[in-house]
């Protein structure tokens, strides 16, 4: 089954979207992207497979990354430049928390000078593992998978 449902919660404003493929999913962070701004941190929660790295590939393209956006699988964080700044974005920051086992050990590789950070957008997979870190106004994203 290809259909997600993916709700959006920010500032007690909540949104639910429902796509039917991975290319739906793209165009919903093509459209989404346009309210984020520098600083943003997106806390992106969901099953395995539930669309969260197929929706970051979603706001990459949209912020104008080349470069093709994998699950980092033992990458845990990855940083893309955006060719020119978009809404005071001038990089990505893509965290995937699913093999940490706590905040401290993303704090470990440096993650706190990007989260949060005027110029970064941050979108972090299995947010629940590292709380900690996840700002109190982030952008919370949850991914319903239907089988
Ligand atoms: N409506 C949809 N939205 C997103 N992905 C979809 C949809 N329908 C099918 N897919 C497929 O489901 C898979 C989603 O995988 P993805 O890596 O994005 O999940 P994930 O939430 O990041 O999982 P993980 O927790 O393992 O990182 C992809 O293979 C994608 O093509
Ligand atoms: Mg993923």
């Amino acid at each position: 089954m290809n259909e997600r449902t993916i709700t959006i919660e920010s500032n007690g404003s909540k949104k639910v979207y429902k796509t039917r493929s991975a290319h739906q999913t793209h165009l919903l962070a093509q459209k989404i992207f346009k309210e984020l701004r520098g600083g943003d941190v997106l806390a992106l929660s969901g099953d395995l497979g539930a669309g969260k790295t197929t929706f970051v590939q979603g706001l990459a393209k949209a912020l104008g990354i080349a470069e093709q956006i994998t699950s980092p699988t033992f990458v845990l964080m990855k940083i893309y430049a955006l060719p020119k700044p978009i809404n005071n974005i001038t990089q990505l920051c893509h965290i995937d928390a699913y093999r940490l086992s706590s905040s401290a050990e993303l704090a470990a590789i440096g993650a706190v000078e990007y989260i949060g950070d005027a110029h970064t957008l941050t979108a972090v997979e299995w947010p629940e593992r590292v709380s900690k870190l996840i700002p109190k106004n982030a952008i919370v994203f949850t991914f319903h998978l239907f089988t």
